[in-house]
């Protein structure tokens, strides 16, 4: 079955690059990103994790974990792990899952059999610290992800979650959010108290509160 947004991502333990891992447990009280890769030793994937290890004090500030997931052996994630640092010039500095028999592959629906019947898709799963999910992106085997965009939406969802904004098409960190509908004119007075421009009675601006 699929997981979707407000789920609770399931819960698994895992062998993994940095032992085993029990899933809820390792986030705590973290944000966490899951993201899948169709396979060990491909060029892409090897791209994606050199990225995301070099990202990884930009996920550090957000207070989030990165796991990802492939569906080989620890062994093989070790040995793949050294191309990945000779080739990409980072080593992997956060776990990644081994998936073997697929049962998290399954638990999450990352296999695609029309795309293909045994290897996963490349998805992504952000969680928040209630363990719901809050963002899913399915990507084809052949594009690599955008994790500068990943982080674009974990700073969105982290202002929704403080803040109670939203935030308008193409936003970047600093600029102005919107407010979300379920609060008042009265209560947005209190709120934002940088003040608010209401366009529409249903679009009112405010410059992003934490900055
Ligand atoms: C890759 O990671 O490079 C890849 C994996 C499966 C199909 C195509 C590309």
């Amino acid at each position: 079955m699929a997981v979707r947004l407000g789920d609770i991502a399931p819960d698994f333990t895992a062998d993994s690059t940095e032992g085993q891992i029990r899933f809820h447990e390792y986030l705590g009280n973290s944000w966490g990103v899951l993201f899948s890769h169709p396979k060990d030793f491909t060029p892409v994937c090897t791209t994606e994790l050199g990225e995301v290890a070099k990202l990884k004090p930009e996920f550090d500030k957000r207070n989030v974990k990165v796991l990802g997931l492939s569906v080989d052996s620890v062994d093989d994630h070790r040995r793949w792990r050294g191309d990945i640092e000779e080739t990409q010039g980072t080593a992997l500095n956060f776990p990644l899952l081994a998936d073997p028999e697929r049962k998290i592959a399954n638990l999450y629906d990352m296999i695609h059999p029309n795309a293909n019947d045994t290897l996963t898709v490349r998805s992504v799963f952000v969680i928040g610290p209630d363990k719901k999910v809050k963002l899913t992106i399915t990507y084809p085997a052949s594009t690599g992800r955008n994790f500068e965009e990943i982080l674009r939406v974990i700073d969105s969802l982290q202002l929704t979650a403080q803040y109670s904004v939203a935030t308008p098409v193409n936003w970047k960190d600093g600029q102005d959010c919107i407010i979300v509908p379920s609060v008042s004119d009265a209560d947005a007075k209190a709120k934002f108290p940088k003040g608010f421009r209401a366009v529409k009675p249903y679009l009112r601006i405010t410059p992003q509160p934490n900055k």
